[in-house]
């Protein structure tokens, strides 16, 4: 069936905004995407109707509960599992993962080793030098291949011992692409008696995630980055998570998936987190599929990733093309998601980036928070690289017109 691509766009009002009349091109969606109208219907629905603090029996405190427990169900069918429990909810990545890090040091004795590797966001990098750095913890550094773009098993088993106690894994970098085989590569860390703290946040914009398979122990991703609001949700398996010692408030809940929910939750986000999921369900709808909601799910990224590949593999192509330009990443779509990064002999990314912007094309340079790969490329410190991340309401002209101002921008001789 083909790709309903006028009425996706239908569904996502700022695709239509324009900036002093001009048309915006959102190739931006690797750092954040746009939401649809089901999101911000249910962020006003949220303040309209029942802005409340839980836990008492006013009706809009009720009607807070049962949002709590209804998104928490949606988001373990969205991820895998059937426990909600398992299923924590906080600001962003980065604070729940420093959040776990703390917890998880508990269980850690100086001299224990921790293995991260370089593919990562610094998200999934700085809050466990600093846990090792404070508990004496040692650090191993496990490396990319240059070729593949991918942590190889042959890199890991090296490094794993008997004091390894974890390994910190992106699923998808944020600055080449390249996808990991974390089923794989768990299991293999786990064989050696350590847990895998799995980074999947540029993962889940294009591929549905599966954290039962994977058997990870715990999956974090970011839902303004699949078209939902600026929150960050984690994946733990129950057992780990009731073994780690909380940091919460004395009076607050023991149980999950609460016991790691620190304060107040932002309700009003967490609301349309559920219109996102609700878009998701009703693109597969759509796209003819039906079944439970995990099978929605996975028709909708079915769906989004077709979509997204054919629009890879013209972007992709028209770079190659382009003489000067290194593509950071693979050139081909086998074990990559849709997320590019390129460096030209000649022109820096930052000038690059200021051009398209100034002509529409949204974009994002420099290292991207993927500190340690860009100095694994060696790449320009202040520069890093142009960085363009495809989502499925992107078209394939825009792609082509994009390309376009590529190539003019490169045409010119002068810096
Ligand atoms: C791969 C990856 N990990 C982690 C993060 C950080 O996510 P958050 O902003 O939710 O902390 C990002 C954000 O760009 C990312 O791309």
């Amino acid at each position: 069936m083909t790709f309903p691509i006028e009425s996706v766009r239908s569904q996502f009002p700022s695709l239509a905004t324009t900036d002093q009349g001009q048309r915006r091109i959102y190739l931006d969606n690797a750092a954040g995407t746009q939401v649809p109208q089901q999101t911000i219907d249910r962020i006003v629905d949220f303040f309209r109707r029942f802005n409340s603090n839980t836990g008492v029996f006013n009706p809009t405190s009720v009607e807070v509960d049962a949002l709590y427990d209804d998104v928490v169900k949606a988001l373990a069918d969205f991820l895998g599992t059937s426990d909600p429990g398992e299923v924590l909810i906080g600001a962003n990545m980065t604070t729940l993962t420093y959040q776990l890090s703390r917890s998880l040091a508990h269980q850690f004795s100086p001299g224990d080793e921790i293995i991260i590797s370089r593919m990562e966001h610094e998200g999934n990098v700085t809050p466990w030098l600093q846990m090792a750095e404070d508990n004496d913890l040692i650090v191993k550094w496990l490396e990319f291949d240059r070729r593949t773009w991918r942590v190889e098993p042959a890199l890991l088993q090296p490094l794993l011992t008997d004091r390894t106690r974890l390994v910190a894994l992106n699923y998808a970098s944020n600055l080449t692409g390249g996808v990991n085989d974390v089923k794989r590569l768990t299991a293999m860390a786990q064989a050696a008696g350590a847990m895998v703290y799995v980074d999947a946040v540029q993962y889940a914009s294009h591929r549905l995630i599966d954290v039962t398979d994977l058997g990870c122990d715990f999956m974090a991703c970011s839902p303004y980055k699949f078209y939902g609001p600026h929150l960050g949700v984690v994946f733990g398996k129950r057992a780990r998570l009731e073994a780690l010692h909380a940091y919460k408030l004395r009076c607050a809940t023991d149980e999950l998936p609460l016991r790691f929910s620190v304060g107040t939750p932002a309700f009003e986000l967490i609301a349309g987190l559920m219109g996102t999921l609700e878009y998701f369900q009703w693109l597969a709808s759509e796209m003819g599929v039906s079944g439970n909601r995990r099978a929605l799910f996975k028709g909708a990224y079915a769906a989004m990733g077709e979509h997204e590949d054919q629009l890879s593999e013209t972007l992709l192509a028209g770079l190659l093309a382009m003489p000067g330009v290194s593509i950071q990443g693979a050139s081909s779509m086998a074990h990559r998601v849709a997320t590019f990064s390129f460096t030209h002999s000649r022109h820096s990314a930052s000038k690059i980036a200021r051009q398209l912007s100034d002509a529409g094309v949204y974009c994002h340079w420099g290292d991207n928070y993927a500190y340690e790969v860009a100095r694994a490329l060696a790449l320009d410190p202040q520069e890093g690289v142009l960085r363009l991340g495809i989502g499925h309401y992107n078209t394939v002209q825009e792609i082509e017109e994009a390309l376009g101002l590529i190539e003019s921008v490169l045409a010119v001789r002068s810096e």
